[in-house]
């Protein structure tokens, strides 16, 4: 492998590269765990998730290890970035050990970038701020594409706190990228401040279910939310819950996905959650397929 590859969001991928990465996740899928196990052997991965994640760090770190790398956790609450060294600096430090690659989780866009800058290994972002989250995008596209091959002209709608949502953009970006139409859906304070172009937004979710493919659900990031500007819990629960009621006015081969966690009783109630058209634990299965596929596209040999 001659030239050095980050993943730091889908839109620098391209068509061609995410194309590429499902292609190698589904190989990688149906390849028996044992011709697996040492394409990575040897190689040390550090977790520098310097924000909470339950099921993308337990994802990267299966994946790292089936295909025999060593992962080495970060723990930024007992680090000298408490005594102010900067992450750059952190950085620089960690792979003076000799380590192979950064994941790096960060509440501040741009992040993976500014550390994609002065690292010499490559950087996987793993969710940064409001704006990217590829892996999440790659791993809903998978599971999209185990329902319907091609998603050239089918609808999308993610539904729910578009603006403080990185999944959003990268799922945007995936999407559009294999041709289906994406609707953003979401009362007009959710709405975010910078629109990903070609994306359609709307306030009213009920005409538009009887026409949809796939729904998307987003957690309200209550966290991200300024003290000046609550949102209306009440309010959004009555217009956006996807129920079994509104499920039923989708055509019935309309599924539902959330990247979690999940706020049931929120954005979806648990009948919608555990039900058949349910592809959250789908989701999760094909995140680790997606992880791997990208571990290897970073730091592989023969790829
Ligand atoms: C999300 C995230 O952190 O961006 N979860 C995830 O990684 N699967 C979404 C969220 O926090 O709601």
């Amino acid at each position: 492998m001659s030239q050095r590859r980050d993943l730091i969001d889908l839109a620098s991928l391209g068509r061609d590269g995410i194309g590429e990465l499902i292609d190698h996740a589904r190989c990688i899928r149906t390849s028996p765990p044992s011709t697996l196990r040492g394409r990575l052997a040897g190689r040390e991965i550090v977790h520098l998730f310097l924000e909470p994640s339950t099921r993308t760090k337990i994802s990267f770190k299966i994946a790292a290890r089936r295909l025999g790398a060593e992962v080495v956790d970060f723990d930024g609450e007992s680090s000298s970035l408490q005594k102010g060294e900067s992450l750059f600096d952190t950085v620089r430090t960690i792979e003076a050990m000799g380590t192979d690659a950064l994941i790096v989780r960060h509440r501040e866009d741009g992040t993976a970038a500014g550390i994609a800058a002065v690292a010499r290994g490559p950087i996987i972002c793993a969710g940064e701020g409001v704006t990217a989250h590829p892996t999440q995008g790659l791993l809903d596209l998978l599971t999209l594409l185990d329902e319907f091959d091609s998603l050239a002209g089918r609808r999308i709608a993610i539904v729910g706190d578009i603006r403080h949502s990185r999944v959003a953009r990268s799922d945007v970006e995936a999407f559009v990228a294999s041709g289906a139409e994406v609707v953003c859906v979401a009362p007009r304070e959710l709405h975010p401040e910078v629109l990903s172009e070609g994306t359609r937004f709307e306030e009213e979710l009920e005409p538009l279910l009887p026409s949809l493919d796939a729904v998307i659900l987003l957690r309200v990031q209550k966290e991200r939310f300024a003290p000046d500007r609550p949102i209306d819990l009440e309010r959004f629960v009555e217009r956006y819950q996807f129920t079994a009621e509104r499920l039923a006015a989708t055509p019935p081969h309309c599924v539902v996905l959330h990247p979690g966690p999940l706020n049931r009783g929120v954005e979806l109630t648990d009948a919608v959650a555990d039900g058949p058209r349910s592809r959250v634990l789908k989701q999760v299965e094909n995140g680790v397929a997606v992880r791997m596929a990208v571990l290897e596209w970073c730091l592989g040999e023969t790829w």
